[in-house]
């Protein structure tokens, strides 16, 4: 589980203590003639992921055996049935809002890239569908969109294998009387995304989700208000929607658009860019579960590039967004570590590199051979793509610390990373239940984990590229769903560009 916008975490078990390993490199020096890494591997292993991620009962083709079965009742406690989703992260909670925001990445990534997926794109698109399949059961009742499954404070008291999962199982939703507009547009941009995704191979399905996705997209809209109001003390302070709502309202319909191809999703995003003005102009540069701002104006740049007369404001907001992440850019805020990587946050950062760089790849797809100018300097399609790659080699291995910090790739990657399925002894090993607290000695234990989630990407390094592979060390340690998504784009692209 991942709090927000830097905040600190409350979640990490009990402990504050640090068991630390200090770390110390002589030699930040990256080198230069190694070769790129396996980018068909990692894309392979970056989908089987989600299949780890999997709760509600599980096909018979499910390739990641040491999970089972989990959250059968879900839902039951309001009627309703809402089995199935994915767990964000380490823990076994579902929270819509970041899943939501993970499928639509995950819908974009084959979108953009599904000619160089090969036999991965099946499951880059059941992964999508283990998603979707659950946000139309979460928005089966008009007017009622389910936000949340778990009780997140008794989850994280518990080290707990999701099978055994004992803790309260709470279905929240959004109405109409207490709306969430955040979390409602979100999952319609989810819902519309992958309706482009299936368009194709299954119209039927892809018919579903989108009218399903206009009619949430309409509550989201017409009942506007932050789930932080009404379900703040369960979503609050995982992932209470920092950002306010206006954006994902915007990105919700920029999808609809690219669904639909309907001129009142058009009118909707022409007019609302302006309306939310300083909501979009305080944040060009962000992109992430909360924040949706870089990625609405680089998705309505593909539908602006060729026709001047609706440039404005996208092209220029996309491009400042260039300009303030590129770190040859003289207009550059954003931090790198000595060995290059992007760091914006000191929870999960890895969440950062994967998303921006995701959107830099497909503005250069979508650019071709134009030049944005970043104070004194040119940009071209090259330099974005190339430094796409610098973060995706350093996430591989091509770092300081000389490791990948995708679990199951390469020789060296994170053995102790926190994730309680992963580090607990899987059922085939051990079928006799583990209750709530019987878990924390494997937490505490400095034994690699048991299960080898492959993969799994870390929340990464610090700012001086240190990596301390540790369990308890949640910040560094902790896979999430939506560092994963946008990655699965970017492999797919080098795969092809090896
Ligand atoms: C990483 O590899 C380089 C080149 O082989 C070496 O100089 C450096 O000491 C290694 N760093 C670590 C932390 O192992």
């Amino acid at each position: 589980m991942i709090i927000g916008s830097g905040k600190l975490s409350l979640n990490c078990l009990v402990l504050k203590i640090i068991a630390a390993v200090f770390v110390c490199l002589t030699s930040t020096v990256v080198a230069i003639n190694v070769p790129n890494p396996n980018y068909a591997d990692a894309l392979t292993k970056s989908i089987l992921f989600f299949e780890g991620q999997r709760s509600g009962k599980l096909p018979p083709n499910q390739r990641v055996t040491w999970r089972k079965d989990s959250a059968l009742l879900d839902g039951a406690d309001k009627g309703v049935d809402l089995v199935g989703g994915y767990y964000d992260a380490g823990d076994n909670v579902k929270f819509h809002f970041p899943m939501a925001f993970t499928t639509t990445m995950l819908a974009w990534s084959v979108e953009q890239f599904k000619n160089s997926m090969g036999p991965d794109l099946q499951h880059a698109m059941e992964a999508i569908r283990w998603s979707t399949d659950y946000f139309l059961k979460a928005t089966n009742i008009p007017n009622v969109v389910y936000a949340q499954v778990g009780n997140a404070e008794g989850d994280h008291n518990c080290w707990e294998r999701p099978e055994d999962m004992d803790t309260p199982r709470t279905a929240f939703a959004v109405t109409a009387q207490a709306p969430g507009s955040e979390v409602s547009a979100e999952i319609a941009a989810a819902l519309a995304s992958a309706s482009v995704v299936f368009k194709r191979t299954d119209p039927a399905y892809s018919k579903l989700l989108v009218n399903r996705a206009v009619q949430v997209f309409e509550f989201a809209d017409k009942y506007r208000g932050s789930y932080n109001d009404h379900l703040g003390s369960w979503v609050c302070p995982f992932y209470c929607d920092y950002n306010g709502y206006k954006d994902e309202l915007l990105w919700a319909a920029a999808w609809l658009l690219k669904a639909t191809r309907k001129p009142m999703y058009w009118i909707y995003v022409k007019q609302n860019i302006i309306n939310f003005k300083s909501d979009m102009e305080s944040s060009l540069s962000e992109f992430g579960w909360d924040a949706k701002h870089a990625g609405i104006n680089v998705l309505i740049s593909k539908f602006v590039l060729d026709n001047p007369s609706n440039a404005n404001p996208f092209l220029p907001y996309a491009d400042t967004f260039v300009c303030s992440v590129l770190p040859e850019s003289p207009t550059n805020t954003v931090r790198y570590t000595p060995g290059g990587l992007m760091y914006k946050s000191g929870i999960c950062n890895m969440q950062n590199p994967t998303a921006l760089s995701f959107l830099l790849l497909t503005y250069a797809r979508y650019m071709k051979s134009r030049v944005i100018r970043c104070g004194n300097i040119d940009v071209t399609q090259k330099m974005l793509i190339r430094f796409a790659r610098s973060q995706v080699n350093y996430i591989l291995g091509i770092n300081p610390m000389n490791m990948s910090y995708m679990v199951g790739f390469g020789t060296k990657f994170p053995q102790r990373i926190h994730h309680r399925g992963a580090s607990l002894p899987s059922i085939n090993q051990h079928p006799e239940k583990m209750g709530c607290k019987e878990g924390t000695p494997y937490f505490l234990s400095e034994n690699r984990n048991p299960n080898l989630h492959i993969g799994a990407v870390v929340g990464g390094p610090d700012i001086k590229d240190y990596f301390v592979d540790s369990r308890p060390n949640a910040a560094q340690s902790e896979p999430t769903t939506y560092v994963n998504a946008p990655l699965v784009g970017l492999l797919a692209y080098f795969k092809a560009h090896p």
